[in-house]
């Protein structure tokens, strides 16, 4: 099928641009048919109504403390999510068919975040765990689709000690695919982190790993100010809320820290009422490298190129502007050198076939 008619400003035209993923989680990007396969396989409850799985709202009661956010209903779900994988065969599938989706999506390079936390079956083996999804991640790689680097994630709830712990593991082990770390995980219940993690993301840095953060969604922009002065972040994952301080954006804009912005996730979770109040432009405006991304695809039923399209319709985005998106997708995300230039080539040829190459901004 072919694109050139629709225009880039279009679903087919967004899913043609050659494009990398910087914010997405593999929990919440699994399909409801996996799960309920995955559930049926192993004879676990499911927590809700099969239909409506992915709205925690309609779950048991039991699985719904009073006083519980929004995000932590969510993050106990990815707990059950995760409960339901036990083997490495099966970790494989999902790597792959994840990968395949995201090339359905055109998208050739996803910087993937993987907390272990959430898999009851393989938090106490962090390394083999990541090693069985590098593996599925590679066959898909070998077969021409999209080339994934592992985000290992640490919970905000855990301790400094676990969190080096992890770390630790991570750099004595190297699971294949590991390109960095992470943090994630609900500021409100678990209060601020960033300096019990410090020790963790000094060594990880050391060790050679790359560094994203999420902060400005369940913290306000204190939580991006700690990630970037504590933690060193490369990358803020969300970082929105640092709209709220004006100084904070331009040190973004100065440093060139890229944010990984997922509207659609930040309007499910009551950020904001809706995507014209949502400041993502405005950071781009403000010079803040801005990339948009899904976060948790299949719990909250979008793809790239609807958020993209969303944006684009919202935010009066034009084929140039969409073309400068995909292009700082690539320069945002820790893809290998080679990877991230053919990626930046590809782009620049389809621009060209579609005449919004010399208009990118
Ligand atoms: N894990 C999965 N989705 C998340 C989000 N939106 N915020 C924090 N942690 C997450
Ligand atoms: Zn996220």
């Amino acid at each position: 099928m072919t694109a050139v008619s629709a225009g880039l400003v279009s679903m087919p035209g967004i899913r043609s641009l050659p494009k990398a993923e910087v914010h997405v989680h593999l929990e919440g990007a699994i399909e409801l048919a996996d799960l309920l396969e995955a559930a049926a396989h192993t004879g676990v409850a499911l927590p809700g109504p099969a239909a409506t799985l992915f709205d925690t709202s309609t779950h048991e009661p039991s699985a719904r403390p009073s006083g519980a956010t929004p995000l932590s209903a969510f993050l106990r779900f990815l707990d059950w999510e995760g409960s339901l994988f036990s083997t490495p065969q099966q970790l494989a599938r999902l790597a792959y068919r994840f990968a395949a989706r995201q090339s359905a999506s055109g998208i050739s390079y996803t910087d993937v975040i993987v907390n272990p936390a959430h898999w009851a079956s393989w938090r106490r083996r962090p390394a083999a765990f990541l090693d069985a999804l590098g593996a599925g991640f590679a066959d898909a790689a070998a077969d021409g689709l999209c080339a994934v680097g592992i985000c290992a994630s640490i919970l905000r709830t855990a301790s400094s000690a676990e969190a080096e712990e992890l770390v630790t593991t991570l750099l004595g082990e190297r699971p294949q695919g590991l390109v960095g770390v992470s943090v994630d995980g609900d500021e409100r219940v678990s209060g601020r982190t960033a300096p019990r993690f410090a020790d963790a993301f000094g060594l990880a840095r050391r060790g050679g790993l790359r560094r994203t953060v999420h902060a400005g969604e369940s913290s306000g922009p204190e939580g991006v100010w700690d990630a970037l002065t504590l933690l060193h972040a490369e990358r803020i994952d969300h970082g929105v809320r640092a709209v709220e301080d004006p100084r904070l954006v331009d040190r973004l804009a100065a440093d060139g820290v890229p944010v990984g912005v997922c509207p659609t996730s930040n309007i499910a979770l009551g950020l904001y009422a809706r995507l014209d109040e949502h400041p993502v432009d405005a950071l781009a405006r403000d010079g803040v490298t801005v990339t948009v991304n899904t976060d948790d695809p299949a719990a909250l039923g979008t793809r790239i190129e609807t958020e993209w399209l969303l944006c684009a319709q919202a935010f009066g985005w034009d084929d140039g502007r969409v073309v400068g998106l995909a292009r700082d997708s690539f320069r945002a995300s820790f893809a290998p050198d080679g990877v991230r230039e053919e990626g930046l080539e590809a782009l620049a040829r389809r621009a060209d076939a579609m005449g919004a190459g010399e208009r990118e901004r």
